[in-house]
């Protein structure tokens, strides 16, 4: 029997610069139980109401960021510095200051939040449509409510905002996946277990309520109700690494249960993409822009890391003009009026600048346009050849010929084959998404006993400057990435055309159970890769490589796709090939702006 709820809240009128009420109950409509906030709000002489900001989410309301990551608060602009920092997260600080609530929430079952652990569910997706509306009926909010946050702050938005709660005016998904099995699990069909698992183990099941020690380990205070039994504590979780592993496919309820319509999505929203997000949140941020129905939308593509952007200066005032125009009533930009703030804003990837450097890369300039992908798009193909080029004219290919490597490379063995493009004669713009056209067969090794059943292909985009050097950008993590990347298990090729989302330039894939189709031995079978979006200007003697690898290669990171059960040896081991003939060409599609 879980321990007794308390009435635990408590209001601070003046240790800080703002009133800071903590653990205050909001009562859920759809499943009994309760969600703790902690609510801050400025001091208005005649209280009055203000609008409020909204995050709900797993890390913790009472834990500071200098303790959840020293390093990076370190790095954080100081005016979002403040008694009440927390991790990716907006600043009560700063943010009160702005005339603006800020309503930070533990979900449901974790910090102090009681109830069952469950990750990214439908349920807990209903808790906040209930903080959501809580937010907006206070005696202190003037009902305009606002979500605000980056990464699981911003990917939880997408599907609270598609179910209309009262009071939501404005939604700022930064770098937020949107697409639960195609951004995050099951990249192309293959389990990404790497990142879930580090961040399984980090970040969420150290603060489940009522898990012990957290005080001592500075990681938040301890659960107000008193610590769980580990046997509570495991029946009060869905492990969301054991939950992928487990589920393969879109019709599963486990993946079922997490779809919503991005065509419900009304409200104005404002999508910050990072070109660099390449393992992670890029593909959402593009997908659910384009996919939204809301009439004011907009898709600002930056780069950096995941963490310090957020809290740029430059960037916070573009967040708190966009809520002061939804929010308070004051369009400052014209946010608000058709046609006056350009949708779309590119930042524009061009020179060597090193990467983790957020000073030199304010080199990059913006150009604004006005849809996505841009329509004067010249999709271009460069054909792959047997000889490792890459060139736009089709090779005159005689005899069948075929490149092969070994499956199951991994990040520190890699098994791949690439292919070059001849240095560009002139400067070259590379924006939008790219498709890759490949042949493929798998066979065994000679004389092994084992028949491989699938291919799983992992194609990476790089660029090299005229200088010969390849380029690195800033990755999530601060880490050294190349341009983008694109995953796809060849059993789960099946494309549906019909389908909206299916565009010449990205191949819809359903990825239910119905979908599986074989993959035999020696069998050559045309696939469309989706690769994700990306920029590059490409200098004047620059040139880009495109890499074909049967694992993870260079610039994954923490973004592994290594689970021994879901890449066997039984399944996947043997060679892998890709064919040139005649009648089987290979071509990458790049995104060339005139
Ligand atoms: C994909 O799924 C939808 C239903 O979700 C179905 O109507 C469609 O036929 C499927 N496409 C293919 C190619 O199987
Ligand atoms: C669906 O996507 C594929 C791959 O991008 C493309 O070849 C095909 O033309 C698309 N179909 C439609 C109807 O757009
Ligand atoms: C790829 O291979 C198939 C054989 O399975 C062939 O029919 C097809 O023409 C090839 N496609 C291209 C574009 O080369």
């Amino acid at each position: 029997m879980p321990n007794e709820i308390k009435d635990i809240s408590s209001v601070d009128s003046t240790s800080f610069p703002y009133i800071f009420e903590q653990n205050v109950d909001v009562p859920l409509k759809a499943a009994s139980g309760l969600v703790r906030v902690n609510v801050y709000r400025p001091k208005t002489e005649d209280g009055a109401r203000v609008p409020v900001v909204v995050t709900y989410g797993p890390y913790g309301k009472d834990i500071h960021y200098k303790d959840f990551h020293p390093q990076s608060y370190s790095e954080v602009n100081p005016e979002h510095h403040s008694d009440h920092s927390a991790w990716e997260t907006p600043d009560p600080g700063f943010w009160t200051r702005n005339g603006y609530a800020v309503v930070r929430a533990d979900e449901r079952g974790l910090g102090q939040s009681p109830g069952v652990l469950d990750t990214m569910s439908r349920g807990t997706s209903d808790a906040f449509f209930d903080v959501v509306e809580w937010a907006a009926e206070q005696p202190w909010s003037t009902g305009k409510v606002g979500l605000l946050g980056i990464s699981y702050y911003a990917g939880s938005q997408w599907r609270v905002a598609a179910r209309h709660p009262k009071g939501l005016c404005a939604m700022i998904p930064w770098e937020g996946m949107s697409d639960y099995y195609r951004d995050r699990c099951r990249q192309g069909g293959i389990l990404s277990n790497g990142f879930i698992k580090f961040w399984w183990n980090r970040q969420v099941i150290t603060n489940q309520y009522g898990r012990p020690g957290r005080s001592a380990r500075n990681w938040g205070p301890d659960t107000i109700e008193g610590d769980l039994s580990e046997e509570e504590l495991a029946a009060n979780r869905n492990d969301q690494t054991e939950d992928n592993a487990a589920n393969k496919f879109r019709d599963e309820p486990y993946y079922a249960s997490k779809e919503y319509n991005m065509g419900d999505i009304q409200v104005p929203l404002l999508s910050v993409a990072n070109w660099g997000g390449i393992c992670l949140h890029l593909r959402g941020n593009v997908q659910g822009w384009l996919w939204a129905g809301s009439e004011f939308k907009y898709l600002r593509f930056i780069t950096g890391r995941h963490d310090l952007p957020f809290y740029y200066h430059e960037e916070v005032e573009i967040q708190r003009s966009f809520l002061d125009a939804f929010l308070k009533g004051e369009d400052r930009e014209g946010w608000s009026v058709k046609g006056k703030v350009a949708p779309v804003s590119i930042l524009l990837r061009k020179g060597n600048v090193g990467f983790n450097d957020a000073e030199a890369e304010k080199v990059y300039t913006r150009r604004e346009e006005t849809e996505w992908p841009i329509s004067r798009t010249q999709y271009t193909k460069f054909f792959l050849d047997s000889t490792g080029s890459l060139t736009t004219s089709e090779p005159l290919v005689k005899r069948s010929e075929k490149l092969s490597y070994k499956a199951l490379g991994t990040i520190e063995q890699p098994e791949l084959v690439k292919f070059e493009t001849k240095p560009f004669e002139a400067e070259t713009e590379i924006t939008g998404h790219v498709v890759a056209h490949l042949n493929v067969s798998v066979t065994p090794y000679s004389g092994s006993e084992s028949i491989p059943t699938d291919i799983d292909l992992f194609v990476t985009l790089r660029y090299f400057g005229p200088d010969g050097k390849e380029v690195f950008y800033t990755g999530t993590a601060g880490d050294p990435v190349p341009l983008t990347k694109g995953w796809q298990r060849v059993s789960l090729r099946k494309v549906d055309s019909s389908h909206y989302k299916n565009k010449t330039w990205l191949p819809h894939r359903n990825y239910t159970s119905a979908d599986v189709e074989p993959v035999i031995i020696g069998e050559v079978y045309p696939i469309d890769v989706e690769i994700w979006p990306t920029n590059v200007v490409v200098e004047k003697g620059g040139k880009i490589i495109f890499e074909v690898a049967s694992g993870d290669t260079q610039g994954a990171g923490i973004f592994l796709h290594n689970d021994a059960v879901d890449r066997s040896k039984e399944k996947l081991d043997g060679l892998n090939h890709i064919h040139f003939s005649p009648h089987f060409s290979n071509y990458l599609t790049l995104p060339i702006i005139p």
